[in-house]
This record gives structure tokens, C-alpha cells and sequence, in this order.
């Protein structure tokens, strides 16, 4: 039988970065695949966005970004996050481009590059105030100047990162592109040029063209979501990803009997249940249990009891033609049903970048409407 699979809409990605492109332009694009491309496959996803007109990549660690490399992509990646004292040596070896903002990721990457007997280009993240890492805005201008100390480590890119863009209350994203914009000014006053200047995330891609700038780093809008319920739709997308699944098991069961973990269902009438290979351990919630929706035949039926690593049972009431191998949709569609991930996310308090990085590794990733 086949098993759960994540079904992967390639045309939907290239739709999605298509309405990126169109609506930034002339800034160029970095596409976000860090965390396996938010669960979709980094790969894949990463030639997608490439063969759409990305002309960077972004990831948040260095093992993830050696990976691609691995694979033979050859774009530049910038590596968002922290790197450790053995990581550094990797990057001038596998020609990334890294993220420094304090002294000794500065003095390691320096150490690397003189030992490799190459440069590492390299962008100063700038905290204009997300609070989580970046030089100060008003204290960038002597860490760049610092910086410029090192031939070694050419300055590629200057860039900040939004805490509430996603908000329709704009007030202190535009306070932070107000820093990062005079940050830019200072480090142009002291003339300093920087060739990549990049602060937009997806909700500032909707909703704040201010901040385009030379590039812009869409990573949810990608894969077919709005960030929030907040943002504006002023980009059509498509969700990428299918989480689907095929019936394993159905069976009646008389009133008063329960299913699952601690009988968290009690049938009140006769029903009969399908039992589902699909569980937390491929990344279906567990605070799913008694309230997820499954469709199958193109028909919503509830999740009951509650969700096991392997398992789940659906509720099919009177409905009795369901048998072993029907397909069952966990999000996505089916016929003219679709179980949205925001649906999901306001089921269980949760937002789409989650749903989708959930999807474990067991789940097989199926690629289609690649061109
Ligand atoms: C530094 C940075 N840039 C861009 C992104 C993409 O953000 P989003 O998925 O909201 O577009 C992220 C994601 O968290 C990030 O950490």
C-alpha cells in the first residue's frame, strides 16, 4: 500500500515566486529554503526557485547549505544563522556567503578564508529590532568599518530582519526600515557602499514596497501562505503542498465502544471508523486529536480519539462504501474540498510556517507539474 505522502505542486512554487518577481522588481530574489524549503525538500524546491529567477538562496545552517552544494547547485546561498568554530572552515570550502554581526564570528571567518586562501563574501546582519541577533543599527558603521579591515571578507550584503511586519499595524516595521535605511545612510556617509541591501520578508513583500531595496527574502509566501491573517493579498498564491494518505483499515463499531489512546471517543450511535497511517511521527499533530477534518471522496469527515504516532481514526458515521486504498487528503484538495492549513493553524493555535516544517523525514516527498 502506498504510504503518506507530502505531494509537492511545483507550478504552485513557480506561480508564488512569479508574483514575487513581478511585484519587486527591478530588486532580485533570495529564496528561503532553510528547514528542508519549510518541509517541502531544500533540493527541489531550491532548482525551482532558481529556474523561476531566484538569484540567491537562503538557509539557516551551514550543514544545510552543504547539502545543496552537494547536490550541484552552484547559486550563492547565504547562510542566515550562526555558525560554529568547525562550520567556518566549510564555508570558504563550499563557497557560501555568511552572516557576521559580532567580533568572533568575524575573527573565525577570517581564520577560515586565510586558511582556505580564499574570500568568503559576507552580509552584516543589522538588529533594527527583532532582539535576536544582529550588530545594533545605531553601532553598525564601526563593526563594517572593522570589517573592512579584512580583505578577506569582501562586504556582500547589509541586512535586517522584521519582527511584526505580519501585523496591520505597520507602526514598528516601519520603525525598523526607518533604522535599517539609516543605517544604509551612515555607512554611505562614511563611504561605505554595500552591493546587497536586503530587509523584506513576506509580510514587507505584501504590504511595505519601501523595503524592497536590492533584494527580498520570500520564504512562506513561496510555498503558498500568507503569513498572517493581517497581511494584505496583494500577491495571489497557491499552496504548494498535499499531505494525503490512503485507508488502511474500516471497521463498524457499536455505541459505547471507543477508539485509541485513553478512549478519548466514545462512539454514541453505531459508525464506522477508517484507521488512517498517518500520525505525529510523520507530523500530524497530536493537538489534532478530536478535531482535525480528513476528507475522503471528496467528503470532510472528523478525526476521532486521540492521534497516535502511526495512526488516526476518522469518524465515517452512516457512510459505509469507504474500503482499504481510498485516498484521504489531510490538507489539501480533494474533488472540490480543501482542508487549508489555516484551518489547521486555527484549530491548534499555530501558524503555517509549522504545519508544513512538521512533516517528517518518513514522509516521502512527490514532486509534480515540474516543467
Ligand atoms: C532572516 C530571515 N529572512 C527571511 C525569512 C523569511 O520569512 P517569511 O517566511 O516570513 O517570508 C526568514 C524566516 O524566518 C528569516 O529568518
Amino acid at each position: 500500500m502506498q504510504q503518506t505522502i507530502a505531494k509537492v505542486d511545483l507550478s504552485a512554487i513557480a506561480w508564488n515566486l512569479q508574483g514575487v518577481r513581478d511585484k519587486v522588481a527591478p530588486a532580485a530574489v533570495m529564496a528561503v529554503v532553510k528547514a528542508n524549503a519549510y518541509g517541502h525538500g531544500a533540493l527541489t524546491v531550491s532548482r525551482t526557485a532558481l529556474a523561476q529567477g531566484c538569484t540567491h538562496l537562503a538557509v539557516a545552517r551551514v550543514d544545510e547549505a552543504i547539502e545543496l552544494r552537494k547536490a550541484g547547485i552552484e547559486a550563492p546561498i547565504l547562510v542566515l544563522g550562526g555558525f560554529s568554530h568547525d562550520d567556518a572552515f566549510f564555508i570558504p570550502r563550499f563557497e557560501l556567503q555568511a552572516t557576521v554581526f559580532e567580533e568572533q564570528g568575524l575573527r573565525q571567518l577570517s581564520a577560515a578564508a586565510r586558511k582556505a586562501g580564499c574570500s568568503i563574501p559576507v552580509h552584516v546582519k543589522v538588529d533594527t529590532g527583532m532582539g535576536r541577533v544582529g550588530v545594533a543599527w545605531d553601532n553598525a558603521l564601526p563593526f563594517v568599518q572593522r570589517l573592512l579591515k579584512h580583505q578577506e571578507l569582501p562586504l556582500q550584503g547589509l541586512y535586517s530582519h522584521f519582527a511584526t511586519a505580519d501585523w496591520l499595524d505597520k507602526s514598528y516595521a516601519e520603525l525598523q526600515l526607518e533604522r535599517f535605511r539609516e543605517t544604509i545612510e551612515q555607512l554611505q556617509r562614511a563611504g561605505i557602499q554595500v552591493p546587497l541591501k536586503h530587509i523584506a520578508n513576506s509580510a514587507a513583500i505584501l504590504d511595505m514596497p519601501d523595503s524592497y531595496f536590492d533584494l527580498v527574502r520570500p520564504g512562506v509566501m513561496m510555498y503558498g501562505y500568507y503569513p498572517s491573517r493581517e497581511t494584505t493579498e496583494s500577491i495571489p498564491l497557491r499552496p504548494a503542498m498535499t499531505l494525503q494518505t490512503q485507508v488502511h483499515y474500516v471497521k463498524t463499531i457499536e455505541r459505547g465502544e471507543s477508539v485509541s489512546y485513553g478512549r478519548q471517543f466514545i462512539a454514541r450511535e453505531k459508525t464506522n471508523i477508517a484507521t488512517l497511517p498517518v500520525g505525529y511521527g510523520d507530523g500530524y499533530n497530536r493537538l489534532l486529536s478530536n478535531c482535525g477534518e480528513v476528507l475522503i471522496h471528496g467528503q470532510r469527515f472528523p478525526v476521532v480519539g486521540r492521534v497516535c504516532m502511526d495512526m488516526i481514526l476518522v469518524d465515517l458515521g452512516g457512510c459505509a462504501d469507504v474500503a482499504i486504498g481510498d485516498e484521504a487528503v489531510l490538507f489539501g484538495r480533494q474533488g472540490d474540498q480543501w482542508i487549508t492549513v489555516d484551518s489547521i493553524c486555527e484549530k491548534i493555535n499555530t501558524i503555517p510556517y509549522e504545519v508544513t516544517c512538521w512533516i517528517s523525514k518518513r514522509v516521502p516527498r512527490i514532486y509534480w507539474n515540474a516543467d
